[in-house]
């Protein structure tokens, strides 16, 4: 039996479906445990490419039990519409297994998250616009009842949450936003379609998990987006509404810190950002632009380009230490392939004081002079590299810096997008 849990060790998009669908293979379950479809995990296999935004990466291995978690949020439109997309490939879905305990995100938690975004002018988050912080904060509110996946089992339920939050939004609709007031049964029957579909795959995922782990199952907890993004850990205000840290997987599940064996931070080469806020090592120049087209670091869910930076190991350490990581999964290293000398933030100063950590103030990261060490680039095609021995030796101290730097092992090396370029130590 064991437990390993895949974190974003930076800003989210790091390539986590990619490692999560290796872990797969040897797994039982895959559990997502927090987010919803501001996430997008691409995989990909032989020729095929999936982009998956909420369903576990586990979905593409028959075997294995996908489960979303409790500590979810689900637009079950998006949600039906994946599953369709995917059965339209061959891929049944019949192991999908959803908690009724996750919180769904309705037509009027998109709205207000695009109406909020719009109101906040200069001072936007850049959120997805998928309805995430508005859902978690009903979640936090509890009353009026949010709507959770078991309140899809029955309509009458539904209508009755529906028309209790209805009568809050619509006051928050009409007089602080002048957008007109939603009906009930307009809401109703646009969400009573796709549940009736999600229907079967509802369940007590928590029990599911731990029935599991007591028959001896090797379990892989898949996070989204990442360390920096989540909501205490993160660059605040500008992060997402949920855990997507290490700790997360066990709000978002209901298993123990104990049951965890492995934490695999996926980080980047390099690093990237979408939407809002700090980003000491961002490179608003030629080569940014450089790591932009070479990684295709557009974003999966909103198409939006993705600034771009050279890697910042005090966040990677800062990473490590959040989420006790055990291990780092390293992608995107091809990407690097033609720098001549790559610059690697070792250090900030701000105000005069030094530091090698992130400050838990993260208002001082806007005051940020990164400090740089140059390592030499490899220049060479490392797309066809099968083992860490085949890397050019520049390549291989990276790999070292990085380790020596955070104190933890770099156990798999990505060179590609294919399941086959990846290097396992
Ligand atoms: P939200 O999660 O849609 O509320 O967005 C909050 C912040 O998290 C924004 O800066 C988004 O760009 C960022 N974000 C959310 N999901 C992802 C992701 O999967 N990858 C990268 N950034 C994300």
């Amino acid at each position: 039996m064991s437990v390993r849990v895949v974190v974003g060790a930076q800003w989210g998009d790091e390539g986590k479906g990619k490692i999560t669908d290796i872990l797969a293979e040897s797994a039982d379950v895959v559990v997502r445990y927090q987010g919803g479809s501001n996430a997008g995990h691409t995989v990909v296999v032989g020729d095929s490419t999936y982009k998956l935004h909420l369903i576990p990466s586990g979905i593409l291995h028959p075997n294995v039990l996908s489960i979303m978690g409790d500590g979810t949020v689900i637009d079950v439109e998006g949600l039906l519409e994946e599953i369709d997309g995917l059965q339209a490939r061959g891929i049944a879905c019949d192991n999908l297994c959803i908690s009724g305990c996750a919180h769904v995100i309705l037509p009027y938690h998109k709205l207000i998250d695009g109406l909020q975004e719009e109101a906040r002018g200069k001072d936007s988050i850049g959120t997805t616009r998928r309805g995430i912080g508005p859902a978690y904060t009903d979640k936090t509110a509890r009353m009026p009842r949010p709507v959770r996946m078991w309140d899809l089992l029955c309509k009458d339920t539904l209508r009755q949450r529906i028309e209790g939050q209805l009568a809050q939004k619509n006051v928050i609709l009409r007089e602080l936003y002048g957008h007109p007031a939603l009906d009930v049964d307009e809401v109703l029957e646009e969400v009573w379609a796709p549940a009736q579909k999600v229907q079967p795959h509802i369940a007590d995922a928590r029990v599911a998990l731990l029935q599991k782990l007591d028959e001896g199952a090797n379990v892989v907890m898949e996070g989204a987006q990442g360390t920096f993004l989540d909501l205490d850990c993160g660059t605040f205000p500008f992060v997402t509404s949920s855990h997507p840290i290490a700790g997360g997987a066990c709000l978002g599940t209901g298993i123990g810190p104990t049951a965890i064996d492995e934490v695999l931070i996926v980080a980047k080469a390099y690093t990237t950002r979408v939407g809002a806020g700090a980003f000491p090592t961002e490179d608003e120049g030629e080569s940014g632009d450089i790591i932009r087209e070479r990684g295709h670091e557009y974003g999966t869910t909103t198409g939006r380009p993705r600034r771009c930076g050279w890697l910042d190991l005090v966040v990677l350490r800062t990473s490590a230490r959040i989420n006790g990581a055990t291990g780092i999964a390293l992608t995107l290293l091809d990407v690097l392939d033609t720098v001549e000398t790559i610059p690697v933030c070792v250090g900030y100063t701000i105000r005069g004081t030094k530091y090698d950590y992130i400050p838990s103030n993260v208002d001082l990261l806007e005051e940020v002079t990164p400090v740089f060490e140059e390592l030499e680039g490899w220049q060479q095609d490392t797309g066809g590299c099968r083992s860490f021995s085949d890397l050019p030796r520049a390549a291989q101290d990276y790999v070292a810096r990085i380790e020596q730097f955070t104190g933890t092992p770099v156990k798999f090396v990505s060179v590609g997008p294919a399941r086959d370029q990846t290097i396992v130590r």
